[in-house]
């Protein structure tokens, strides 16, 4: 099936234009998505706002620049850039939207843009909701028949509370369906793939369940510590940073039953569906199934608790690892381990997805306890590089017969790499188009939070004893313990 964009009319507001992700993520993407015309090149325009004092030209040159390595010509990032405006906004005051009001249709009538409307709030989540709830008061919203769409950055509250929060004071003003919550997790290529590899291959979808698959594990690893982001991070720690999000996406995607159809109302009600069986722990059983950690020093590298903004006293996790129960037909038995961490071994993500050998090893007298045999592991590999290995048992060549692993093993060609879009591109355009298959729904996110809650409340009651893992490893022990009492191992390891 090929989902094809059409050219969509469309006038952007942009608050946070003059910030960081707007620079580095958000003008590219928008001009990628223009160079291939999936936004019409002609009826598109972008109110970009920030509390500094810009002239339009001050914010057409930052679009110059943030697009000038993947322009074909200075003709054509030009007149990219002279489709931008600036509007001089402090979000928290309200009279100010009734200037952008006055100035959006100005705009529309000039650009032709039939009332579609896309809102991107890319600033700190505290003003989500007085963005979207002014939007409404002050009838910046379009009502002349088309569409109003908002799309919003993580994170989505801080716990089940504040995320309810939010999206109650999200609701005054959107519909569930006009809201756009970005995990860009979720526009990466390998991601999507699971469900074409799920869905698509009668030889994979049989054998998704518990009588065939041991366990899955997701691995978000990272080589870096907090870096300039220390300040944010200690306030967050891994378990909301990477976790709640990220990681319960890619599980989602993992657990969830084949949708009616593959559009995004159908892929939303199975992904829920999986979320409602998601086992929530209590306190005892979170200590049993949830791992943290917090790096320790090496060589040069400092400790957490010494690196710039981090308090010396900081029990912030830098390091998750937990296991994860569905209690339904299909998973029932078959435990999800996730981890993810900063200071570890290398930068990576993949998803093993490890399956049971046989019941009886023919080659070695028929004990499978004893077997020569290695199990069967699919591994997707999300990122840096994007390939799918599966790992199989064939012969060794020769004479006798012994057993040894295959990989049988597709990486991305070039060409499919070249035209990849970068998650922010594909994630907007979908926006665009009005499909909201890679974005998470406020019940996804909302139940997330509610195993998250059960973790942090715990942890948040005892302390840890930390530093317990050290930079360039792949975590604390007690992850591997975490396993190791279920009789499995991680399939990545440095051994
Ligand atoms: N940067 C990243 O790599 C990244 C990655 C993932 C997610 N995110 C998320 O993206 C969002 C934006 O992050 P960022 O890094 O771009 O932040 P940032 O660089 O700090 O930018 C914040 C923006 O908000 C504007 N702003 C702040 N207070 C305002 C007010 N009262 N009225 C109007 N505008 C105001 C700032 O403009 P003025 O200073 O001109 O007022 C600026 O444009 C956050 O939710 C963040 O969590 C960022």
């Amino acid at each position: 099936m090929t989902v094809l964009a059409t050219e969509t009319r469309a006038l952007f507001m942009l608050f946070g234009a003059t910030g960081d992700l707007a620079k580095r993520k958000l003008y590219p993407s928008i001009f990628n998505l223009y160079k291939k015309n999936y936004i019409d090149q002609k009826h598109f325009a972008l109110i970009g706002t920030g509390r500094r004092k810009w002239s339009d030209q001050d914010l057409r040159d930052v679009i110059l620049e943030s697009v000038k390595d993947s322009a074909e010509s200075e003709d054509q990032a030009n007149e990219f850039a002279s489709h931008f405006y600036y509007m001089s906004h402090d979000v928290t005051n309200p009279e100010h939207y009734r200037a952008l009001s006055d100035y959006a249709d100005k705009l529309e009538a000039k650009y032709e843009t039939e009332g579609n409307r896309i809102f991107y709030i890319s600033m700190a989540p505290n003003f989500f909701g007085t963005v979207a709830e002014n939007l409404k008061s002050q009838n910046v919203l379009s009502d002349n028949g088309g569409f109003n769409r908002l799309i919003i950055e993580k994170p989505f509250g801080r716990d089940y509370k504040t995320a309810e929060e939010l999206n109650n004071s999200l609701g005054k003003s959107f519909n569930e369906d006009q809201v756009y919550r970005i995990d860009h997790y979720l526009g990466k290529e390998m991601v999507q793939n699971i469900q074409a590899l799920r869905f698509g291959n009668p030889i994979m979808e049989s054998v998704w369940n518990n009588k065939y698959i041991k366990n899955i594990q997701v691995t978000l690893s990272e080589k870096l510590g907090v870096e300039e982001r220390a300040g944010y991070y200690d306030n967050s720690g891994a378990l909301r940073d990477m976790v709640q999000n990220h990681i319960m996406q890619i599980v989602t995607i993992l657990a969830m039953e084949e949708p009616v159809a593959f559009k995004d109302t159908d892929i939303r009600n199975e992904k829920i569906r999986a979320l409602r069986s998601l086992r929530i722990y209590d306190k005892d059983e979170a200590r049993e199934n949830f791992v943290r950690g917090q790096y320790g020093a090496k060589g040069e590298q400092r400790d957490y608790r010494h690196e710039d903004d981090v308090p010396t006293d900081s029990n912030t996790e830098t390091y998750v690892a937990g296991k994860l129960m569905f209690d339904n037909q299909r998973w029932a038995g078959t435990p999800f381990y996730v981890r993810t961490g900063k200071m570890l071994a290398d930068k990576f993500t993949r998803i093993d997805v490890v399956f049971k050998k046989p019941l009886i090893d023919v080659f070695d007298a028929g004990d499978k306890d004893k077997s020569g045999l290695d199990s069967d592991v699919l591994t997707l590999f999300v990122d840096p590089v994007q390939k799918v290995i599966l790992h199989l048992n064939g012969k060794v060549p020769g004479q006798g017969f012994t057993t040894k692993g295959i990989d049988l093993t597709h990486v991305q060609s070039d060409e499919d790499r070249k035209n990849t879009p970068e998650p922010y591109e594909r994630l907007i355009h979908d926006a665009i188009k009005g499909d909201a298959t890679s974005f998470a729904s406020w019940q996804e996110v909302g139940r997330a939070w509610k195993l998250a809650d059960v973790v942090r409340n715990l942890w948040d009651t005892e302390k840890p004893d930390f530093p317990n893992y050290t930079p360039g490893s792949m975590g604390p022990k007690d992850a591997d313990d975490l396993l190791a009492r279920d009789g499995n191992k991680w399939v990545f390891t440095l051994d």
